[in-house]
């Protein structure tokens, strides 16, 4: 049994970055969870996995329906990507991206062509890591699509080192713990979960855009809503709760468990009048579900 920690003060960054991340929420749900460690965590929208790599629990189901994010930390564990591996590679990768302009002949284009035909783990994190805004987004065919930053000189030695460090991290997170990455949709891991269970849900958010691999839709909200209150396992529910504009009707759907809310800000583009704030909500159902509210 491992107790998760209550403090964080500032979360680590995984290599695998996506729109939406969590990171600086992190500090926020470890203070706000308490699970006794006894059973499995579940994580059943991993994407960039920040929350569960930091909370570190002995014993872990990571899963996503994107298959390439789930590919990459399968071979983060099975040793096929490593440090040294992401070095050479990105060195490599990083002078020929340097040569192009910043156009549509970048020679991200050729990489992500790449990505498409090939689906390897170490063109997705270059892509993932030179990319507009560290989106993540596949078109109708299924095929990646998001464009490039812009910046040929992206993959400083810094940098590289940076993604290195970052692989390394994981890796040695994996050898000491008994983690899994499965992919398949949330339903699939809700019926793997039990009593001791505690599983962090991180959906995408419903009413914004979602450029993720599925889909998205008020059906899947809801039967999320009733597979967390229903189950077993205590759950903690990520959701934004409102903005200047309005509050989240969908937290209505959420009837178990404490209610925690954060401000939290974030810039779209560099100008400070467009620093926005948005509530961020928490739900919490520990072991005992005693605890109902009203919101
Ligand atoms: C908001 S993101 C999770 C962000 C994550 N907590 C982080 O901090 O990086 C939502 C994730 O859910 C995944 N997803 C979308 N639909 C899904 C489904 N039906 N089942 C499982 N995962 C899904 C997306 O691929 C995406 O990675």
């Amino acid at each position: 049994m491992t107790l998760l920690p209550k403090k964080i003060k500032t979360a680590k960054v995984p290599p695998i970055k996506i729109q939406g991340i969590k990171t600086k929420l992190v500090p926020f749900i470890a203070q706000s969870i308490s699970w006794d460690g006894n059973g499995t965590y579940y994580e059943p929208f991993m994407g960039s996995g920040v929350v569960g790599f930091n909370l570190a629990p002995q014993k872990a189901v990571f899963s996503d329906t994107n298959p390439y994010i789930i590919q990459f930390y399968q071979e983060v564990q099975s040793g096929k990507i490593t440090g040294p591996i992401v070095r050479e590679y990105l060195e490599r990768e990083a002078s020929k991206l340097a040569n192009t302009p910043a156009d549509k002949n970048s020679y991200y284009y050729e990489v992500r062509d790449r990505f498409n035909k090939f689906h390897s783990s170490l063109d997705f994190l270059f892509l993932q890591r030179s990319n507009f805004n560290g989106m993540i987004r596949f078109n109708g065919k299924g095929e990646y699509n998001v464009p490039f930053g812009r910046k040929p000189q992206r993959f400083q030695k810094s940098l590289i080192t940076k993604i290195v460090n970052q692989v390394e991290w994981v890796s040695q997170l994996m050898k000491e713990k008994d983690w899994t990455f499965v992919c398949m949709p949330f339903t699939e891991a809700f019926k793997l979960m039990n009593e001791n269970d505690f599983v962090y849900l991180d959906p995408p958010y419903i009413d914004r855009y979602d450029g993720y691999y599925d889909s998205w839709s008020e059906e899947l909200a809801l039967e999320l809503a009733h597979l967390a209150q229903e189950g077993r396992a205590s759950f903690c529910f990520s959701m934004w709760y409102e903005n200047k504009y309005r509050k989240n009707y969908h937290l209505e759907y959420w009837k178990q468990g404490k209610l925690y809310t954060t401000n939290h800000f974030y810039h779209i583009g560099a100008k400070e009048k467009n620093r926005n704030s948005m509530i961020e909500a928490l739900i919490v159902r520990d072991e005992h579900r005693t605890e109902f509210m009203n919101l």
